[in-house]
């Protein structure tokens, strides 16, 4: 009976313990987990893989790719040229900057990380984008 008890109040503080666990991650080592898991499918496909560039980041940001729907031609489109100006949504809504260092946390957050390329992605690239076109983007991100 006792144990049942036990049992029973150990179970429902389980969860309590993740969260708490999970903010405890401060933002950059919790961006970090992400982009190590972005280099870790990366290397499933390509085991040559060097890791992530900055600068292939910020062409892949600012590109016109061919499939892109008319109203969402480029990520820029939104998130604006310069990654230290706010953005802004079709509808007009502001975004917050993506350079981390003036919005620190940017790609802390995999459930938001993986909605947004999702979404983004679809919508400028007519696809989904690649382990390393994800880590380059972040990395590009993180330099700014
Ligand atoms: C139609 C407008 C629009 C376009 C185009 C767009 N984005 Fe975004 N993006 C948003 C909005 C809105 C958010 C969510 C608001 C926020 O995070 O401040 C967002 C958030 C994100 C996030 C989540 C950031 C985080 O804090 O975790 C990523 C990653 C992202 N976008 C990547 C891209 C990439 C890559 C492209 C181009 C392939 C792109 N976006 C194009 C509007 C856009």
């Amino acid at each position: 009976m006792k144990s049942r008890l036990l049992l029973a109040i150990l179970v429902l503080a389980l969860p309590l313990v993740g969260a708490v666990t999970v903010r405890a991650l401060s933002p950059a080592a919790a961006r970090q987990a992400i982009l190590d898991h972005f280099a870790a499918e990366a290397r499933k496909t390509d085991p040559g893989f060097k890791g992530f560039s900055a600068a292939a980041g910020k062409a892949f940001f600012l590109a016109h790719p061919p499939h892109s729907r008319p109203a969402t031609p480029s990520c820029s489109y939104c998130h604006t040229t310069n990654v230290h100006n706010w953005g802004k949504t079709r509808a007009g809504k502001r975004i917050a900057p993506m350079a981390v260092s003036l919005s620190p946390q940017r790609f802390s957050r995999m459930s938001k990380v993986a909605r947004w390329f999702f979404r983004n992605c679809r919508s400028v690239y007519g696809r989904v984008c690649t382990p390393v076109e994800k880590g380059n983007f972040i990395t590009y991100m993180m330099s700014q």
